[in-house]
């Protein structure tokens, strides 16, 4: 079915003249590879490939080392985040997982705090026990994380914005003080920017790792996880433990995520208006405390955002006038939105990260990290913008019923058609 062998430097629009649409749609996708010339890339579900002789093959010997669908989603992602190379792994865990093997015992990871819970969970409890010192640092206060740097610390891992507060991390400020030192990896979780939003390998980090299950999939029907470098001694130590440790994903998921990935500039486009809208509405909304969107002049990251970014996801995150009843009221009450854990698909979600994804965070951190019980997190999904207010509004209703939000939605709506 394919003629040409696997992983090879991702070759895209850094070098020539295709933009992002085009090599979203076309990267890695050559119908040349295939013997049948298939426009729309196979779903190679051989877990074993046929040698010529002992060790002469096409590329492909066993589908956990490499498979033909896989390779044609790494090869896509990569030229995406303007890298060489990527691996696509079961799940968002898996990739960290794999990254975090690059250590060993008795190097140090920095994590900022505010990381999501899965991934505080992993590096507290399970990579602490293996040999791995964990610290958590505010990396978004840049002193912080130089003075936490010390002569074992070999990996630096932001996730920016953080979840589920949405705090804007410098990527590039972390990698200039990051890279003062050798050996020491910086490597950013992308998954709520996608790489449509936010290219950290070219501000400077060495790996770009997402929770693909999210954006770049976009249709919350895959778990999986990518991981971008641009160095070939990188790559091929994750290479080898991509194979040793196995956390692949499977063919047919691969062609899911492969496939959302030709929507990605259209989607995340709709999902920054729909979140923008969103949070225009409640940030004027009496109902509500406080709204954290860092597409807003209010966002105390504004400036950087613009400078780092080049739009906003639809993740909005707010807190709720009143406490855990208020919210759970709230959450209860919607229609469009789902109560769901998860981010990132064309549909709605809500939910209540105390509860729900940052249960696994110990309290005294939530606490200081002000998850508290009036705050809510969104997933704006694409469906229509008047529909998603009126969602809001109407279950702010219920658990308000005598204050009104003044905002004229169709001026907002005007307002945003004529400025973005
Ligand atoms: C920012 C972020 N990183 C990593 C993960 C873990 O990814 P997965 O659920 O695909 O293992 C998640 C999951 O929600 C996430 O939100």
């Amino acid at each position: 079915m394919h003629s040409t062998g696997q992983q090879c430097p991702a070759q895209g629009y850094l070098q020539g003249f295709r933009h992002f649409a085009t090599e979203a749609i076309h990267a890695g996708q050559e119908p040349e590879q295939w013997n049948s010339r298939a426009v729309v890339p196979p779903i190679s579900l051989s877990t074993t490939f046929k040698q010529d002789g002992p060790g002469e093959h096409a590329g492909y010997e066993y589908s956990r080392s490499g498979n033909p669908t896989r390779n044609c989603l790494e090869k896509a992602v990569a030229v995406l985040d303007g890298a060489k190379y990527c691996l696509a792994y079961a799940s968002g865990l898996a990739a960290t997982l794999n990254v975090a093997h690059l250590l060993k015992a008795g190097d140090e990871i920095i994590c900022t705090t505010d990381v999501y819970g899965g991934t505080n969970r992993y590096f507290r409890k399970i990579a602490s026990e293996m040999g791995l010192k964990a610290k958590f640092v505010n990396c978004s206060d840049l002193k912080c994380l130089e003075a936490a740097i010390t002569s074992d610390t070999k990996l630096v891992w932001v996730e920016t914005p953080t979840n589920p507060t949405l705090t804007v991390i410098d990527i590039k400020g972390c990698a200039d003080i990051v890279h003062k030192h050798k050996d020491i990896l910086l490597a950013v979780d992308n998954t709520f920017m996608s790489a449509y939003f936010q290219r950290p390998l070219a501000l400077g980090a060495d790996i770009c790792m997402y929770s693909a299950t999210k954006y770049m999939n976009g249709h919350s029907d895959v778990v999986m996880g990518l991981v971008s470098v641009n160095t070939d001694e990188l790559n091929e130590r994750l290479k080898f433990l991509q194979n040793a440790l196995g956390a692949i994903p499977s063919p047919f998921d691969c062609y899911l995520c492969n496939r959302g990935l030709k929507t990605l500039h259209l989607r995340m486009k709709q999902h920054f208006h729909n979140a923008l809208a969103a949070a225009m509405f409640l940030e004027k909304d009496p109902r509500v405390d406080k709204v954290i969107f860092p597409g807003l002049p209010s966002h105390p990251q504004y400036e950087l955002t613009k400078r780092q970014c080049t739009g906003v996801p639809g993740m909005v995150t707010f807190y709720i006038k009143g406490g855990l009843e208020h919210a759970t009221i709230f959450l209860k009450s919607l229609k469009v939105f789902a109560l769901a854990e998860s981010l990132g698909g064309y549909e709605s979600l809500a939910e209540h990260p105390v509860i729900m994804t940052h249960a696994s965070v110990p309290e005294e951190d939530r606490v200081l990290l002000n998850i508290s019980d009036s705050l809510i997190r969104l997933s704006i999904g694409l469906e229509d913008t008047e529909d998603i207010i009126e969602d809001l509004d109407q279950a702010l209703r219920v658990v308000h019923p005598d204050l009104i939000n003044p905002t004229k939605v169709k001026d907002l709506l005007e307002h945003l058609k004529s400025n973005c």
